[in-house]
């Protein structure tokens, strides 16, 4: 892409625009903050969005120093909510190694659905190892039957 030179506000506005317009067409990246100290503590991706279908695939982690507090379950209220009642999505979809204990047990929290194995659907970047993955599916359904269990007195958003 060419950047204008002179780089005027109305550039910078279009380009915001722009990238709000396009990013939603396929994607939002998010940080999860400890809201006291405003420190970031993770990254949640909502990716390969199709309005079409209404379908998407998330993914996430948090710091290690950081795990078992509770925070991507919140992280994934926060998400889930996003999805399915601003996006107005239908569907969510995750993929886990079939040996990430921690991944499995945060999707069954919020309501995700065992779907299937992947057989020999990932490699691992550190050791160049062939993993099977678990597909986990959120439908908007599961995850107001979800919410409910998580949230008993009906918080929204
Ligand atoms: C997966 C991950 C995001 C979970 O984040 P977290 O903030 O620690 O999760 P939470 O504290 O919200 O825990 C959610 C549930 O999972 C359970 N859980 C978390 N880690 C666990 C582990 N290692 N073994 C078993 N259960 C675990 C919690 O006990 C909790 O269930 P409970 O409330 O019924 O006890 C975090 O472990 C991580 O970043 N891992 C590395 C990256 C990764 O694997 N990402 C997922 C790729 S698909």
């Amino acid at each position: 892409m060419k950047i204008p030179h002179p780089y005027t506000r109305a550039d910078a506005e279009w380009y915001i625009n722009d990238s709000i317009k396009n990013w939603a067409k396929s994607g939002y990246a998010f940080v999860v903050e400890l809201k006291e100290e405003k420190k970031l503590i993770g990254v949640m991706a909502l990716s390969g969005i199709d309005f079409f279908n209404g379908t998407a695939t998330t993914g996430s982690r948090i710091n290690k120093k950081y795990w078992r507090k509770g925070y991507i379950t919140e992280a994934k209220i926060a998400i889930n909510d996003f999805a399915f009642d601003t996006l107005k999505l239908r569907r969510l979809t995750s993929t886990v190694n079939t040996r990430n204990k921690a991944s499995i047990a945060t999707q069954q929290k919020v309501g995700y659905v065992f779907e299937g194995i992947q057989r020999k659907a990932s490699r691992s970047k550190a050791t160049g190892k062939i993993y099977d993955l678990n597909l986990y599916g959120l439908l908007k359904e599961d995850w107001k039957a979800a919410k409910k269990k998580l949230i008993p007195q009906g918080i929204s958003g």
